[in-house]
């Protein structure tokens, strides 16, 4: 009898348990349950992993992950149709290639409005007295993603650094967000990481010398904003 009980009143809670987890959509949860950044009620990994809003949700294994929130994201992007980058920077493909270089990737891009160099893309940065990474023929190297690739050397290095022919096809650069994110990342770690100790300033001129000195206060003053 006992049992019975015991076992009637553990399948009512069962009950309502399973109908709250099917119905609870938009959050509100059983306190063990974790809300999906979707809004859904559950203890899978898509409900307690990445985005999770409330509940037990499991320790992100990326700070990344943590800090560069979807709403983050989306505080950032210009979503106006006018943008080629539209729907091409998305936080997911940024979190692939993981980065914490915000401050440049905004100047450089726009806001993450623009993937190729505005006005530049008549010129093919094509410096021909570098053997090593010779330009291919009918290619430019304008800058393209997020820190705004240039010349056919960083595209050299950075495509056998990524094993993608960036050479032959800097393109990809512009075409594939994760590529896109993977050279900004390259040029962080290569030209900008070992100047970080010395300041800001310094990273500026890793990535844009042209405007230090007085070249462009207006670009300084928008990277430091
Ligand atoms: C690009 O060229 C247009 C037309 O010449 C000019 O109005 C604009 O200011 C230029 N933009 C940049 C970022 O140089
Ligand atoms: C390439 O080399 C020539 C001859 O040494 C030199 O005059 C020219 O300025 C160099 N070009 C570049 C882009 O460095
Ligand atoms: C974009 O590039 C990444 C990294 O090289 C690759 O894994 C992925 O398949 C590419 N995506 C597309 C749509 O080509």
């Amino acid at each position: 009898m006992a049992l019975t009980k015991i076992a009637s009143v553990f399948l009512i809670y069962l009950f309502s348990f399973y109908s709250q987890t099917a119905k609870s959509q938009f959050c509100g949860c059983s306190p063990i349950l974790c809300c999906s950044q979707s809004g859904y009620c559950g203890i899978t990994d898509q409900h307690c992993g990445s985005g999770c809003k409330s509940g037990p949700c499991r320790q992100s294994r990326d700070p990344v992950d943590k800090i560069v929130t979807q709403q983050f994201f989306n505080g950032i992007i210009d979503t106006r149709n006018g943008c080629a980058g539209k729907g091409f920077y998305t936080r997911d493909s940024f979190l692939q290639a993981i980065a914490s270089m915000f401050a440049h990737f905004t100047h450089e891009t726009e806001r993450f409005c623009n993937i190729e160099e505005v006005n530049g893309t008549s010129s093919d940065y094509c410096d021909k007295n570098n053997s090593l990474y010779p330009c291919a023929p009918g290619k430019s190297y304008f800058g393209r993603g997020p820190i705004q690739l240039s010349w056919n050397y960083n595209y050299g290095t950075c495509g056998q650094s990524l094993g993608l022919d960036l050479l032959r096809q800097p393109e990809l650069v512009g075409s594939n967000s994760t590529v896109a994110f993977q050279t900004g990342l390259w040029f962080w770690m290569n030209s900008v990481r070992p100047v970080l100790d010395q300041g800001f300033g310094a990273t500026i001129r890793a990535i844009n010398a042209m405007e230090c000195n007085g070249g462009n206060l207006g670009a300084v003053n928008a990277r430091v904003r």
